[in-house]
């Protein structure tokens, strides 16, 4: 183990003076990597299935970004195609027989989207978990009760393929999964009144934390493709993105359309098709807890 840390660490400087041995060692290592098993323990969390949960469920799908990778009908789709070796196919999460979802079980759902851990123990790979961690028992239930009833569609499993040189990065541990950014030991967040308060702002803003960075100082998104733009800060400090939203209605107004106050389009990384999807209480809530955030300068953790 110690040995391949010390190949790995040697990588790392040695991929900004492309030395092909360790560019080799460490995509191979990511190889590995993606290969490896990981155990947790879920509680029981029993589907929802009331006709109230099932619409909370829509929404949660439809606002937090499920619909960008997996499609408005679960049938998956291409995320990234580049023609270039970087291929990452979401999966069919629909009902269909030939779903990747169709033998799971409540605890199999359980561990994917709050531990980023599929049903063969291995880590999912850009599925972003570490977004979804934090849902409490109830949205995860519901959410869960929402997918299993939603209409079967056609469409087979995940494909993923990296180029070399990001099966080197996720080896070197510089681009990393959602199952080795999780804390797998937190418990459920505990459920707060959906209202205008720093405090929903703050749960709503986990789906924000996977290109935002944890502490929403953004940056750099890690193992990103190289034509997408750094994520804005989002914190008061230094560059901050903020200081274009003087009313929580600006910020909305943004939501909805993709624009800035002065009109000029917003990286289509932002992930408007769930993000206009969001309700008032969400964005407001939103607002309001990204004003109370400690400043920081651009990418600062
Ligand atoms: C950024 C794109 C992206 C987003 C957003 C996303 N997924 Fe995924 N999801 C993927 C990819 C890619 C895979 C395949 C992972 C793999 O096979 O390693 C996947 C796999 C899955 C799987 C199947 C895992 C398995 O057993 O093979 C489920 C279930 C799932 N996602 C549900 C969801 C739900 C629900 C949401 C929203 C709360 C969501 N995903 C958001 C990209 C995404
Ligand atoms: C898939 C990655 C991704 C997710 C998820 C995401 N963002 Fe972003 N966001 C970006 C990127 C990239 C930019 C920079 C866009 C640009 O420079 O055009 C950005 C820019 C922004 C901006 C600045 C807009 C401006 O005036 O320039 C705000 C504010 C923002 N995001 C808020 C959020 C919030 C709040 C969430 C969670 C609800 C969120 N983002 C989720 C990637 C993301």
């Amino acid at each position: 183990m110690n040995k391949w840390i010390k190949r790995t660490g040697t990588g790392v400087l040695a991929l900004t003076g492309c030395c092909a041995v360790a560019l080799l060692a460490a995509a191979q290592y990511g190889e590995r990597k993606m290969d490896r098993q990981i155990t947790v323990s879920v509680p029981e969390i029993p589907y929802r299935t009331d006709t109230a949960s099932v619409e909370r469920g829509r929404y949660l799908f439809r606002s937090r970004g499920c619909v960008e990778c997996h499609g408005t009908n679960g049938a998956g789709k291409d995320v990234v195609n580049d023609g270039k070796g970087m291929l990452v196919h979401a999966p069919n999460i629909t009902p269909s027989p030939d779903s990747v979802v169709a033998g799971y079980t409540a605890d199999d759902w359980t561990r994917t989207l709050r531990h980023g851990i599929k049903p063969n123990s291995r880590p999912a790979i850009v599925m972003p978990s570490e977004d979804y961690a934090r849902f409490t028992d109830v949205d995860l239930a519901s959410l869960v009760g929402y997918l299993r009833q939603m209409p079967p569609a056609p469409g087979g499993g995940a494909q993923i393929e990296f180029p070399l040189v990001v099966r080197a990065l996720y080896g070197a541990g510089l681009v990393k999964d959602a199952a080795e950014r999780i804390d797998h030991a937190l418990p459920a967040a505990a459920p707060v009144p959906a209202a205008a308060t720093p405090e929903h702002g703050a749960y709503v803003a986990n789906s924000c934390l996977g290109c935002h960075g944890t502490a929403l100082s953004g940056g750099t998104i890690p193992g990103a493709p190289p034509d997408w733009p750094a994520a804005a800060n989002l914190t008061p400090g230094a560059g901050s993105a903020l200081v274009r939203y003087s009313t929580a209605e600006s910020f909305t107004a943004m939501f909805r359309s993709g624009k800035r106050p002065d009109g000029s389009a917003i990286s289509g990384v932002m992930p408007f098709t769930s993000l206009k999807e969001m309700n008032d209480t969400d964005v407001q809530a939103l607002y309001i807890y990204l004003k109370t955030l400690p400043a920081r300068s651009t990418g600062q953790p």
